[in-house]
């Protein structure tokens, strides 16, 4: 075992932390709420005016459980306050989180820089006094030295005075237990060149240390390292049991029986293993296609080539649901299963798709990529229903959250503001994010609405033999669709 002990705190060491967080996004508005709640005096730091004058105003301009109470609390106490100003926060504070995003560049699979660059650059020019830098967003390997080599050169060069030091501390959190995530960890990682940084995340995270939170000391490497290992093994964890979806869907069997049965040799683990419509989000899907990136500038080229696997799997099941509700939909019409031509993949309908789906009436149930979110970023469900569109379909999309941010991806959308509204008149639904709302749907109510008995649940939370015995033809990943054996409507 790798976890060391905490450093014990030096008495000297007891002042209050003054911490600044730069950039206020999805990770840094969480980690600067919540360092406001163990205590601290956080400055928020953004280069957008509009975003700090509302999170000023207490409005999170996003949806997370939890974090908006936190934010607008600390907020109205003067805890937590925030700024455009880099100058000021240069001046203030003794510890400098770094939560800039670190998106995919587009039309490559390399993790785009330009925001953290920009931020310690700026950092770097600001900071007069002892500081310590901590970098929390996901950065491929190698990242943090060279920019622990930017923050020196740049302070030399311009004659600072003050200690500054750089140290990686990667964010595990997950978008809907954001908060609680960040309270309460279930590992802290410190990637550090000297005691004094370990020391001075020691004091940021007394709390979680004296609660016994694993406490890994590190370089800087292994830390970065850490953050994209973990995300790319929960990737390949869901595109493994999707990958045995793709059997059962040709054989017969049940996929979730399966995953059950291997999820309790706890060497394996039975979390990660829902199959589905496949992982979407700002995280898991980019940060898989930078390592694979990173390693080819590494000169090794093979050793993430099975990355490239495990997105194809994932792809694929969105093709699946597209097939699946051509296929739903033909026998529905004329008692004919048709499949799409090319098993629905890619963003030209084929000839199949067009006839079956031009005009149907599809009421897509969610937007997000996951529940309790309103992120529509890489979101399957989302680029399932621009498909379906795309190949005629009368698409009529509700989403609890997620229906603005979806709008502003896809417009032409038919966007409705409730369930209710989305399912009535409609020849089939599809449920792809498994918000409790949809899981919690009554197929007999269900019925009453729609024009046609036909769902497709793409993510198996559904109970089969309860809408089957509704009239509802169903159809659900990882699971054969036979409806003429009576096993699959
Ligand atoms: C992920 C990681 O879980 C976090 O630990 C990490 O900090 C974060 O990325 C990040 O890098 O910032 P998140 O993107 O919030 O967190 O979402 P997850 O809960 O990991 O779900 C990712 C996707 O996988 C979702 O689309 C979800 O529906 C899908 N999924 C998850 C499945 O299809 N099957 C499963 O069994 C589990």
């Amino acid at each position: 075992m790798t976890t060391t002990a905490a450093p014990s705190l030096h008495a000297s060491t007891t002042d209050p932390l003054r911490i600044a967080v730069i950039g206020t996004g999805y990770l840094g508005a969480t980690h600067a709420a919540c360092m406001a709640e163990l205590g601290f005096e956080v400055l928020g730091v953004d280069v957008d005016p509009a975003k700090v004058e509302a999170l000023s105003r207490g409005e999170l301009p996003f949806h997370e459980p939890g974090l908006a109470e936190l934010l607008r609390r600390h907020v109205a106490s003067g805890r937590l306050r925030f700024t455009t100003c880099y100058e000021q926060a240069g001046a203030w504070a003794d510890v400098h989180f770094i939560g800039v995003g670190t998106p995919q560049r587009p039309g490559e699979s390399a993790a785009d820089l330009r925001y953290v660059d920009a931020a310690v650059t700026a950092l770097a020019g600001h900071i007069t006094r002892d500081a310590l830098v901590v970098g929390k967003s996901t950065v491929p390997v190698g990242t943090a030295a060279r920019l622990a080599g930017l923050l020196a050169e740049t302070r030399a060069a311009n004659g600072l005075p003050g200690r500054v030091e750089l140290a990686w501390n990667p964010e595990f959190l997950r978008e809907g237990f954001a908060v609680q995530d960040t309270l309460s960890p279930d590992r802290l990682v410190v990637g550090v060149a000297s005691d004094h940084a370990e020391q001075v995340l020691c004091r940021v995270y007394a709390d979680a240390v004296a609660a016994g939170t694993p406490w890994i000391r590190t370089d800087y490497e292994t830390a970065e390292l850490v953050k994209v290992a973990a995300n790319a093994f929960l990737a390949t964890k869901i595109s493994f049991i999707n990958a045995f979806s793709e059997i059962t869907e040709a054989v017969g069997g049940d996929i979730g029986t399966l995953a059950d049965a291997i999820g309790h040799d706890p060497r394996i683990g039975r979390r990660f293993l829902n199959a589905g419509v496949g992982f979407g989000g700002g995280c898991l899907p980019k940060d898989i296609r930078a390592l694979q990136a990173r390693v080819s500038e590494l000169g090794l080229d093979r050793t993430m080539r099975f990355l490239a696997e495990m997105d194809d799997i994932n792809l694929r099941r969105r093709d699946r649901v597209v097939d699946l509700a051509v296929q739903v939909l033909s026998h529905d019409r004329d008692g004919v299963t048709r499949c799409t031509a090319n098993g629905g993949s890619g963003h030209v309908p084929d000839p199949v798709s067009v006839q079956v789906l031009n005009g149907a009436r599809i009421a897509m149930l969610g937007t997000t990529f996951k529940p309790d979110s309103d992120d529509v970023r890489d979101s399957p469900a989302l680029d399932v229903a621009n498909r379906l569109y795309t190949a005629g379909a009368e698409v009529s999309v509700y989403d609890p959250k997620g229906n603005a941010n979806a709008a502003a991806r896809f417009p032409r959308l038919g966007y409705v503001d409730t369930c209710r509204e989305a399912i009535t008149g409609a020849d089939l639904v599809i449920l792809l994010t498994e918000w409790d709302e949809f899981r919690a749907l009554d197929p007999d109510h269900v019925a009453t609405f729609v024009n046609r008995r036909n769902i497709v649940d793409g993510r198996n939370v559904l109970d089969p033999t309860a809408w089957r015995e509704a009239g509802f033809t169903l159809a659900a990943l990882g699971h054969r669709f036979a409806p003429d054996t009576g096993r699959g409507g």
